[in-house]
C-alpha cells in the first residue's frame, strides 16, 4: 500500500510507521507533519534513509498543499495528526478546533475529491466520557466528552461519520485507550513520572490519584490500526482497549518501584478541571472483525518503557530543550525538495 500517514513525527504516529516499513516489506509512507511542540524528526532518524519513507513538512489544513500531495495518489490515509494534550485544551482551546475539527474536515474534504478508497480516522476513548463503574462503552454508546480536547476529537468523528453516511466516504473511524510506550513527549503521564523521577523532582498526581485509566503498548494500539486498515469495514467504529485498568497512583507506584525511587517523590495536587474518573472500553467488535488482540502485559511494556526512557536520555534532552523545532522546521522550509521526493515515490501518477 502506498499510504499519507499525518501526525507522524508524534508519538504514535512514529511507532505506526516503524510498524507498517517492518512488517509490510512492500508498502511506503509519506509522513505529512506540522512540527508542532509535539512532533520531533528526531524521533524517525533511524527511517531517514529508507527509500519507502518520506517527510513532508505541511498542515492538515492548508488545502492547496493538501490537494497538491493527494494528487499523487495514495490508497490510503491513516490520520493521527492532532492537538493531543488534555491539559493544554483546558488552557487554551483554539488550536484543538483548528487542528483536530477543521483540520480534519479540510484533510477529508481534500480527500473525498481526491477519490481516497480507504482512510483511518485515528479518534481516542475520550469522545464517549467517563465510564461509570462495571461498564464498558462499545461503539454505539453515545458520545459524552468531558474536556476541551474530547470535545475536539469528537468532533472530528462525527464530521467522519458524517461522511460515510453523506458521501460514502470510506472511512473507518478507532477509538484506543491511553497508549504507553517509546517516544511519548513527556507531558503525558508516564513520561512525565519517568524524566521527573529520573532527575530526582517530584511526580503530580491530580487529586486523589484514583482515576483509572486503561493503559495499552502503542505496539498493540498500531497492530490494531493495521488490522482496521487492511480488513475494517467501511463505516465502521472500532474500539481498541487493553483491559489494563489501574488508578494513576498504582502505576505511580509501581514506576517508582521499577526505577528504584522512594514514593516521597509523590505530590498530591490540585485535580484537573472535569477530570475523567475511568475510561473502559470493550473490545470485542475489534477481536471479532478484525482478529486483534492486544498482546503485551501492562508489567511487561511498564518494563520496557522504564528501559527506553533509561537508554534513551538522548532523545529525552533533545525534546526537552526544544532545540529540535527550529533546527529541523529551519531545514524543512529551505528545503521543499522533500515534496518533491514524497511524491515521486508516493505517487503513481
Ligand atoms: P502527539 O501529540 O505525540 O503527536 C501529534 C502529531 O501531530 C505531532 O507530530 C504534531 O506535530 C502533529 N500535528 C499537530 N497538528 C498538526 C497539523 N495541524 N498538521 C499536521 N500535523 C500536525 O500525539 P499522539 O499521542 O501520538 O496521538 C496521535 C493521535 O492518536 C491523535 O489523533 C490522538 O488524539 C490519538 N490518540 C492518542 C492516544 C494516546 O494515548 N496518546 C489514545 C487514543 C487516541
Ligand atoms: O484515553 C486516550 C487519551 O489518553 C488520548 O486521547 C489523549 O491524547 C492522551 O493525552 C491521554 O489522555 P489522558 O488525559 O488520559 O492522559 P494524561 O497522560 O494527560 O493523563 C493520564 C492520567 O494521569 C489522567 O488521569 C491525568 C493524570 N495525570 C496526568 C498528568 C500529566 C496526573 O495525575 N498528573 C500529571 O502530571
Amino acid at each position: 500500500m502506498k499510504l499519507l500517514v499525518t501526525g507522524g513525527a508524534g508519538f504514535i504516529g512514529s511507532n505506526f510507521i516503524r510498524y507498517i516499513l517492518a512488517c509490510h516489506r512492500g508498502d511506503s509512507i509519506v509522513n505529512l507533519d506540522k512540527l508542532t511542540y509535539s512532533g520531533n524528526l528526531q524521533t524517525l532518524r533511524d527511517m531517514e534513509n529508507d527509500r519507502r519513507y518520506a517527510f513532508v513538512r505541511g498542515d492538515i489544513g492548508d488545502r492547496s498543499k493538501v490537494r497538491k500531495i493527494l494528487a499523487a495518489g495514495f490508497d490510503a490515509i491513516v490520520h493521527f495528526a492532532a492537538e493531543t494534550h488534555v491539559d493544554r485544551s483546558i488552557l487554551n482551546g483554539s488550536a484543538f478546533i483548528q487542528t483536530n475539527v477543521l483540520g480534519t474536515q479540510c484533510l477529508m474534504d481534500a480527500a473525498r475529491e481526491a477519490g481516497i478508497k480507504r482512510f483511518v480516522l485515528v479518534s481516542t476513548d475520550e469522545v464517549y466520557g467517563s465510564a461509570p463503574a462495571g461498564k464498558k462503552f462499545t461503539e454505539e454508546s453515545p458520545l459524552a466528552p468531558n474536556s476541551p480536547y474530547a470535545a475536539s476529537k469528537a468532533g472530528g468523528d462525527l464530521w467522519a461519520r458524517a461522511h460515510f453516511r453523506t458521501f460514502r466516504f470510506p472511512v473507518i473511524i478507532t477509538r484506543c485507550t491511553n497508549n504507553y510506550g517509546p517516544y511519548q513527549y513527556p507531558e503525558k503521564f508516564i513520561p512525565l513520572m519517568l524524566t521527573r523521577a529520573a532527575k530526582g523532582q517530584s511526580i503530580p498526581v491530580y487529586g486523589d490519584g484514583m482515576q483509572v485509566r486503561d493503559w495499552i503498548w502503542v505496539k498493540d494500539h498500531c497492530a490494531g490500526l493495521d488490522a482496521a486498515l487492511r480488513k475494517g469495514r467501511e463505516g465502521e467504529t472500532y474500539n481498541f482497549g487493553a483491559g489494563n485498568e489501574w488508578p494513576n497512583l498504582e502505576i505511580a507506584r509501581h514506576l517508582l518501584r521499577l526505577l528504584g525511587k522512594p514514593e516521597s517523590l509523590l505530590e498530591f495536587v490540585q485535580d484537573r478541571p472535569g477530570h475523567d474518573r475511568r475510561y473502559a472500553l470493550d473490545s470485542e467488535k475489534a477481536h471479532r472483525e478484525l482478529g486483534w488482540t492486544p498482546e503485551t502485559g501492562l508489567e511487561e511494556g511498564l518494563k520496557q518503557t522504564v528501559d527506553w526512557y533509561a537508554q534513551n536520555a538522548d532523545w529525552v534532552r533533545h525534546v526537552e530543550s526544544r532545540g529540535y523545532r527550529a533546527y529541523y522546521r529551519k531545514q524543512y522550509d529551505r528545503r521543499d525538495l522533500t515534496l518533491a521526493k514524497a511524491l515521486a515515490h508516493g505517487g503513481r501518477k
